[in-house]
């Protein structure tokens, strides 16, 4: 009998990703170990170092190098020195796109142990999914400056938005609310973008029909805002455009304990790419090299990725001991979680609840 072996690209990146991926990865090995599997590891150096150096964040053929993998973890990448639309533009976003990862799947869990900013709420009061479209919308390289430097100077930013990739994400969002609570949030901002946006809503109706037991709401940007501030308990699904998903998830992750605990999962549902599992959070520059960075949102992108290889009791365990971590007072937790503890404290704590 031979053994699965997962060939696994990592991108450490920049700031606490690579600070946070060194510390975790013997936890990775361990679940690996416990449910009979390997992971084949390749790692690249592709982030802002590389690009100081080599002018790009990652080498042209850098995409054909990935492609044969059946998984890809990214830390984080963004660096203080380095304009922010360089660095996302040179990996993150070529490899969203190039491999047609077109479902950003956010959960927001409210964990029990974790205390939620907002008044009154507690364990599980709050757990919804934002299905965030991954590959176009505001995010569409299409526009250009003109006259530059002149008075009259002028940019251009086009949204893209097609049949196709609006469909997809919809239909992979009803499909999560179907199997969830089924309820669904399309989120747009249609009374102001009335192409693009009442474009959505039309296809957001028509795919609607396909799932008769989900019930949808529709609400615009900003009130969706204030509503996961309001009554975080009522969302189950949502699903928004590149940019609003984008938005809508840091205000998830911010209600449900912190950025350190949040997970993401940029996926292509097909064979053809291999997805990309990733923090939420970013390059945390302000903490970088302190050793207290919190490590439980990569081990949650972890299990996100062994689900998505098909390791379900493997990612469930990984789940299951950062669950039984935060509900324990006594356990180690870092700063952001209002603890004293260090990055490699909390990952030996977990290796032991394993
Ligand atoms: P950030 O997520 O790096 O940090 C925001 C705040 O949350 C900081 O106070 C940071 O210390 C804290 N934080 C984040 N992750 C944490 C963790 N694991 N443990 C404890 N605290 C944590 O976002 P920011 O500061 O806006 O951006 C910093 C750099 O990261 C920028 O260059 C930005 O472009 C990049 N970035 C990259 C992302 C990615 O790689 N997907 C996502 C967001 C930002
Ligand atoms: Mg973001």
């Amino acid at each position: 009998q031979t053994t699965t072996t997962y060939d696994i690209e990592l991108i450490p990146g920049d700031g606490i990703g690579p600070e946070v991926l060194d510390v975790a990865l013997p936890l990775f090995q361990d679940v690996a170990d416990d449910y009979g599997f390997e992971f084949d590891f390749t790692r690249r150096d592709w982030g802002t170092e590389y690009y100081l150096e080599h002018g790009e964040m990652m080498p042209e053929d850098g995409l054909a190098e990935l492609a044969d993998a059946d998984s890809i973890f990214l830390g984080a990448v963004g660096h203080p020195e380095v304009p922010d639309h360089v660095t996302l533009h040179g990996l993150l976003l070529p490899i969203r796109k190039g491999f047609d990862q077109y479902v950003c799947k956010r959960p927001n869990v409210l964990f029990e142990g974790i205390e939620s900013p907002l008044k009154g709420y507690g364990a599980g009061d709050i757990d919804f999914v934002v299905y965030r479209e991954n590959t176009e919308g505001e995010y569409a390289d299409i526009g250009g400056r003109e006259h530059r430097g002149l008075g009259h100077e002028t940019a251009v930013q086009s949204a893209l938005f097609t049949r196709q990739g609006t469909e997809r994400i919809v239909r992979a969002a009803f499909q999560a609310a179907a199997e969830r609570e089924g309820h669904l949030t399309s989120v747009t901002k249609s009374n102001a973008q009335a192409h693009s946006m009442v474009f959505w809503d039309d296809i957001v109706e028509e795919v609607s029909e396909e799932y008769p037991g989900v019930t949808v709401e529709r609400l615009l940007v900003d009130a969706a805002s204030m509503d996961l501030i309001r009554r975080p308990h009522e969302f189950d699904v949502l699903v928004a455009s590149n940019l609003f998903g984008d938005v809508l998830t840091d205000i998830g992750a911010q209600i449900t304990g912190s950025m350190g605990l949040a997970p993401s999962g940029n996926i292509h549902p097909g064979e053809e790419y291999p997805s990309m599992f990733e923090p939420v959070h970013g390059s945390a520059p302000d903490i970088v090299g302190e050793g207290v960075a919190n490590p439980l949102a990569s081990v949650l992108s972890w299990s996100m990725l062994l689900e998505d290889v098909g390791e379900e009791a493997a990612a469930d365990a990984l789940w299951s001991a950062v669950i039984g971590q935060i509900s324990d007072q006594s356990a180690p937790r870092t700063p952001d979680l209002g603890g004293d503890a260090g990055t490699e404290a909390v990952v030996e704590d977990l290796r032991s609840r394993l």
